[in-house]
């Protein structure tokens, strides 16, 4: 664990026009996230680690509008309202704040992955948001003060700072809030001659009905079998964490699916239940058994969306898509690989 001295996100003042764009890419967790201790601070029950994709990134950029009495936000060419302008308005408040600075900004961001749909957009979403915005408004690019920032946007995205495979410590449940928010930050978790790939398979790209936060406060609150999932999550990371060391990708998928199932048995049992699993969604659950009876290697993990994300080895990655094509016609079924941290783009005057 780092120290509690480590950077702080605070540099010399930058231009009142400052600028910078930030890509970031969605990640998909193997052993789950799901419930938090503290809501404001965005602090997890629960250790969690995934692996970032290389496909469906956001791009967002930040521009200081000196002149401007409020934040204006665009969502893929529209303005954004509602509750997604509300958490886009409440983290650049924080980023003022840390930087010292009261200018309002515009905020344009894209999103090449449906939003919502359990498919992880809000961890692409805030990783590219707290890039961007910590440049344009003077912050520092420390990776790993930038994933605690980006975790209070959406716990998640804390994650997506990193590329490849990446760890979220819950972080340390004695001491003061402060200390608390310092110890929880994301980092890289080496993994040795692994090629895999996880076949995602979009059944339904609409919004969801129960918002992840909402679910796992309910969840937390009133399921029965969250504390026993919660505390068989730290052997899952355990065993994950292993498992990667020593290029066990069997291990992984094992390790994942039942992290995954077990996560959605605790929802099922909240009063009243959350259930995001829909037929579609067994019936590829099906396809993936029958894959490892006919010997493939594929192992299934699910969000809080009905979509399916198999995981595999690379080079038979075709074969699972094919059969989760099989499974569910009509799907839409992408191919992803480890994909890159988050980074700034050039230009934007910087
Ligand atoms: O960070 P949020 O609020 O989008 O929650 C993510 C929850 C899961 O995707 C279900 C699990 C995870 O660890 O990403």
């Amino acid at each position: 664990m780092r120290s509690e001295q480590s950077p702080q996100l605070v540099r010399p003042p930058v231009p009142d026009t400052a600028a910078a764009t930030a890509v970031a890419h969605p990640n998909i967790a193997l052993v789950k996230y799901w419930g938090k201790r503290d809501e404001q601070l965005f602090l997890p029950r629960t250790d969690s680690l995934s692996m970032t994709l290389d496909i469906f990134p956001t791009t967002t950029r930040v521009r200081l509008a000196p002149r401007a009495d409020k934040d204006t936000v665009t969502f893929n060419g529209r303005a954004a309202t509602g509750e997604a302008l509300r958490r886009i308005v409440a983290f650049l408040e924080l980023v003022r704040e840390r930087a010292g600075r009261a200018h309002r900004a515009v905020v344009d961001t894209a999103n090449t992955v449906p939003t919502g749909a359990g498919l992880a957009s809000s961890a692409s979403g805030f990783a590219a948001l707290a890039v961007a915005a910590a440049a344009a408004y003077g912050l520092g690019d420390d990776a790993t003060a930038l994933s605690r920032l980006a975790r209070r946007g959406s716990g998640s995205a804390s994650r997506s700072l990193f590329g490849g495979f990446a760890l979220w410590h819950a972080g340390s449940s004695t001491g003061t809030a402060a200390q608390a928010d310092l110890s929880s930050y994301a980092e890289p978790v080496p993994a040795a001659r692994l090629d895999p790939a996880l076949v995602v398979a979009v059944l339904d790209a609409g919004p969801k009905a129960v918002s992840s936060r909402a679910a796992m406060r309910r969840t937390v609150d009133t399921s029965p079998l969250y504390e026993p999932w919660a505390r068989s999550s730290g052997d899952d990371l355990r065993d994950m964490v292993a498992a990667l060391r020593r290029g066990d990708l069997d291990a992984v998928g094992e390790v994942a699916e039942r992290n995954a199932l077990g996560m959605h048995a605790t929802m099922l049992a909240a009063r009243p239940a959350v259930r995001y699993m829909a037929p579609a969604s067994l019936t590829v659950l099906d396809s993936v058994l029958q894959l490892r009876r006919d010997g493939i290697g594929a192992w299934a993990t699910m969000d809080a969306g009905p979509n399916v994300k198999v995981l595999c080895r690379r080079a038979d990655a075709g074969k699972v898509a094919a059969a989760v094509r099989g499974a569910a016609p009509g799907c839409s079924v992408h191919i992803a690989g480890p994909g890159p941290g988050a980074r700034l783009l050039a230009g934007d005057g910087r």
